[in-house]
């Protein structure tokens, strides 16, 4: 006898509660520095946040249009044409949602039917499989090439059929720190010609690409742009991950789609939040400032490690850094993880989790977006493992 007055049958029987909570949760218990969950442990800027208040305390309290502010879209897609060069009409093109993660959901069941397939690139982000699963689609998982990530794009062509709907890429890419080049925008432009392939392109790193290289937008390469959905998060802009704020951009066919699903799934999002970042973003481009900002962290995050036995693998974007363990010991990732946390203080994600069969290469993810205080002090315990 079940202990449930009811039988359910689990629409997703295969997700339990993720690694980042429990890295987190074992964290805490054991006083660890925690490097594992991706969110700054600093502030946004004051002006940001007087912002939010001045916009709470005038008013702007009640459902926002279902889009977006027009003010908010106007001003994200005059960015887009800043920096990508690309016209994208405010009215029709542009979506304000509740962060990256609702803007990923609604574009895959806007376009995914049963039985449809999916290619993602793996290690993945943790929401793209359960979002194709609930479509009712199937998620076909290319893997990154171990070491650099890069993507094996003969493989992705042998792998589309008639039935690929989507293929989701994410650059610069979490977990890995990798970042795609002109070679593979251009190469998925080849691989989806002709083709009635939507392209989801996570951004939500857009800003957080290092050592002079610039990010490739979907935006910046004509053909992928007809095709693509893109989305973006003001969190990882603003530091503000909480806030739960992001958009998504695509030509206005695909958004006409996006918009049936988001209308329903949320309507529309936080008011005054919206007010703020509009208000914040005609006073400062400070987002540019972002790669230098992370720059920073990272080299400094390396050079207080350089003396230890883990192996560095380049992240080239994102707040995140690789660390191989493999001269340290054979353990599995996941168990390392843990007794690294718990032994050593110090939080970080074991890689296998970003992959569907939990492939192992002796890999943790840490996450470099906190003061410095604590990065040197993580990295003085790592030196001595
Ligand atoms: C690659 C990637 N996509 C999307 C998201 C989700 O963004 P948001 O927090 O705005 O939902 C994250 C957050 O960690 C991410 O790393």
């Amino acid at each position: 006898m079940s202990e449930h007055p009811i039988h359910i049958k689990s629409k997703l029987p295969l997700v339990g509660t993720t690694i980042f909570t429990i890295m987190s949760a074992l964290a805490v218990e054991h006083d660890a520095i925690n490097l594992s969950q991706g969110y700054p442990d600093f502030s946004c800027k004051d002006a940001l946040q007087d912002l939010v208040y001045k916009h709470i305390k005038a008013g702007h309290n009640q459902y926002a249009p279902m889009a977006g502010l027009p003010l908010l879209r106007r001003l994200l897609a005059e960015k887009v044409m800043k920096l990508y060069n690309f016209p994208l009409h405010p009215e029709h093109e542009v979506t304000i949602t509740a962060g990256g993660t609702q803007a990923i959901y609604t574009a895959i069941n806007a376009f995914v039917h049963r039985g449809d397939e999916v290619i993602i690139f793996e290690p993945a982000y943790d929401c793209y499989i359960p979002a194709i699963l609930m479509a009712g689609g199937s998620p076909i998982s290319v893997p990154l090439q171990y070491p650099d990530y890069s993507i094996d794009w003969n493989h992705v062509k042998k792998l589309i059929t008639a039935k690929t709907k989507m293929i989701v890429i994410n650059t610069p890419h979490n977990p890995s720190g990798k970042i795609l080049g002109r070679e593979d925008m251009k190469a998925l432009e080849k691989i989806t010609e002709n083709t009635d392939i939507i392209v989801l392109s996570d951004e939500v790193y857009e800003h957080i690409v290092f050592d002079e290289a610039s990010h490739e937008s979907v935006w910046k390469h004509e053909k992928l742009a007809k095709r693509s959905l893109a989305v973006y998060s003001f969190g990882k802009s603003y530091h503000v991950t909480g806030w739960k704020m992001g958009y998504c951009m695509a030509p206005e066919y695909l958004m006409k789609e996006f918009r049936k699903v988001h209308q329903f799934l949320v309507f529309s999002v936080n008011t005054p939040f919206q007010h703020a970042i509009a208000e914040y973003l005609q006073q400062s481009d400070d987002y540019l400032e972002l790669n230098q900002f992370y720059q920073e962290k990272r080299d400094f995050f390396l050079s207080a490690i350089k003396q230890s036995r883990f192996e560095i693998l380049p992240s080239k974007g994102t707040y995140f850094q690789l660390l191989s363990y493999k001269k340290i010991s054979e353990e599995l990732d996941t168990d390392f993880a843990v007794r690294m946390t718990i032994e050593h203080k110090v939080a970080s994600v074991p890689l296998s989790v970003f992959y569907k069969s939990k492939e192992d290469n002796k890999v943790l993810r840490f996450c470099f977006a906190k003061g410095k205080d604590t990065l040197e002090k993580a990295a003085e315990i790592l030196s001595k493992i």
